[in-house]
């Protein structure tokens, strides 16, 4: 287990350069399964859940090269094999597999993926789907097998507009035999950044990003190449950190259309940033004014980002309103805050924090990767040092976030526990 030892209160000034987003990257490379071809992915961050992903695709028979942020997948001798626990377990994104392996060989195996413990998090709309385009889907203890004679196009309404069953979806339909509509689709831009990587192997999908996305099917796709847009969440972390410790802290290679509910949010409680084509600099704020935050699904506030910004509430004056509605237990990070001084009441998915609370360091555990970057901020903004137990959590979802910070004034260690 691995811990960070962070001595709070540092200044940051600087630039910190914004990986590729963990979110897309995790759908692209079970996306390459699609074709025997060569596939290109430029941006690649180094994240452990993209080292989990190469071991999986060399078990499926790939040959994967990464360098320089550059991820190069040759699938020329690719087979469809079972995923066992030991590989699904360890993300969510390994049901992405369910969707490309199903597509090109219409069989796939594998057991129920894994991910933070934020809720109970089914995969009902997945499954639901599958079996709309003709997939026959059988579980039998936590191993899901699935397999079709034919992948028919259909209409398929989503209750809920989930990510993964957007994306799942797109994946299993784009060799399916006539056209397939995803109603109430998800909007997330990583669902844009998957549909133009499908589109460049020759796949046909239009309307990603909007609520209706139509998919042709197509008999094959080629090797292509595409490039990981910016990680959302990383950079709102970082402007959450820059808006409590920094002077002219610069967050580079960032999209800002992508950050508009982030950023509303900081300007309403007295940040002040400044936005270019694609950076943004961020300064220490005084006088930060109370606000209420409510995560939901893109364009809403990301329930992603909804963590480290509860730790940035407790900098502001008077009582805000947290809200989170995507997941049932992603509020576990709390109890953290309230014991390094936050003034919180929590109630199931809502919590009321009154500030602002002067945050001293204590020892504190990640329960998952953004209740990790919460106790990050948390730690950064606290007299005293703070230690986080559990933080390989938080590796899976920042690249280098020890360097990045501490390239830029901050005082952190990564040590084995
Ligand atoms: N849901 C269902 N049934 C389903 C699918 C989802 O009930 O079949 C529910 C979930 O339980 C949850 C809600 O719908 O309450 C949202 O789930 P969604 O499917 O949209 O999320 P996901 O695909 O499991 C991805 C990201 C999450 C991110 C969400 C929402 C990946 C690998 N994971 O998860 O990322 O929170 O979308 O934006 O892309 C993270 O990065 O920290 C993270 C958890």
């Amino acid at each position: 287990m691995k811990k960070l030892i962070i001595k709070g209160s540092k200044e940051l000034t600087g630039e910190i350069h914004i990986g590729g987003a963990k979110n897309s990257v995790v759908a692209l490379i079970p996306a390459t399964c699609l074709t025997k071809g060569k596939c290109v992915i430029h941006n690649v961050p180094n994240i452990s859940d993209v080292a989990m992903l190469i071991q999986m695709m060399e078990y499926l028979g790939s040959k994967v090269t990464y360098e320089n942020e550059v991820l190069t997948i040759d699938n020329k001798d690719l087979k469809e094999k079972p995923i066992p626990t030991e590989f699904s377990s360890c993300l969510r994104a390994s049901y992405y597999f369910m969707g490309s392996l199903g597509g090109h060989f219409k069989h796939a195996e594998i057991s129920f993926p894994g991910g933070c413990t934020i809720g109970a998090r089914p995969i009902d709309i997945h499954l639901d789907s599958f079996k709309k385009q003709g997939f026959k889907v059988v579980e039998k203890d936590g191993t899901y097998t699935m397999s079709a004679l034919k992948i028919k196009g259909k209409d398929i309404f989503f209750d809920f507009p989930s990510v993964g069953a957007t994306i799942n979806v797109m994946l299993s339909a784009v060799l399916a035999e006539g056209t397939t509509r995803i109603i109430n689709a998800a909007r997330e831009p990583e669902i844009g950044n998957v549909a133009e990587f499908l589109n460049n192997m020759g796949a046909m999908i239009t309307g990603a990003g909007s609520a209706e996305i139509v998919i042709e099917g197509v008999k094959e796709l080629h090797g292509a190449e595409v490039t990981v847009i910016p990680d959302r969440i990383e950079a709102g972390t970082y402007i959450i950190i820059g808006s409590l410790l920094g002077r002219n802290l610069k967050i580079s290679g960032i999209n800002k259309d992508h950050l508009i509910s982030l950023t509303s949010k900081l300007t309403d409680a007295g940040v002040k940033l400044k936005l270019n084509k694609d950076s943004i600099v961020v300064s220490k704020s005084k006088n930060l004014k109370a606000i209420n935050v409510k995560t939901t699904f893109y364009p809403g506030f990301p329930t992603d980002l909804g963590q480290p910004m509860s730790a940035f509430l407790t900098q502001c004056k008077g009582e805000s309103l947290f809200e989170e509605t995507i997941y049932e237990n992603r509020l576990r990070h709390i109890p953290y805050l309230t014991t390094m001084g936050a003034n919180i009441q929590s109630l199931e998915k809502k919590a009321v924090i009154i500030g602002p609370s002067q945050l001293r360091g204590r020892k504190v555990k990640a329960t998952d990767l953004r209740a990790g970057a919460s106790l990050l901020v948390a730690g950064m903004i606290a007299n005293g040092t703070t230690e986080v137990f559990n933080v390989e959590h938080l590796l899976r979802g920042y690249e280098n976030v020890v360097d990045k910070l501490n390239d830029c004034g901050a005082d952190i260690k990564l040590i084995d526990d």
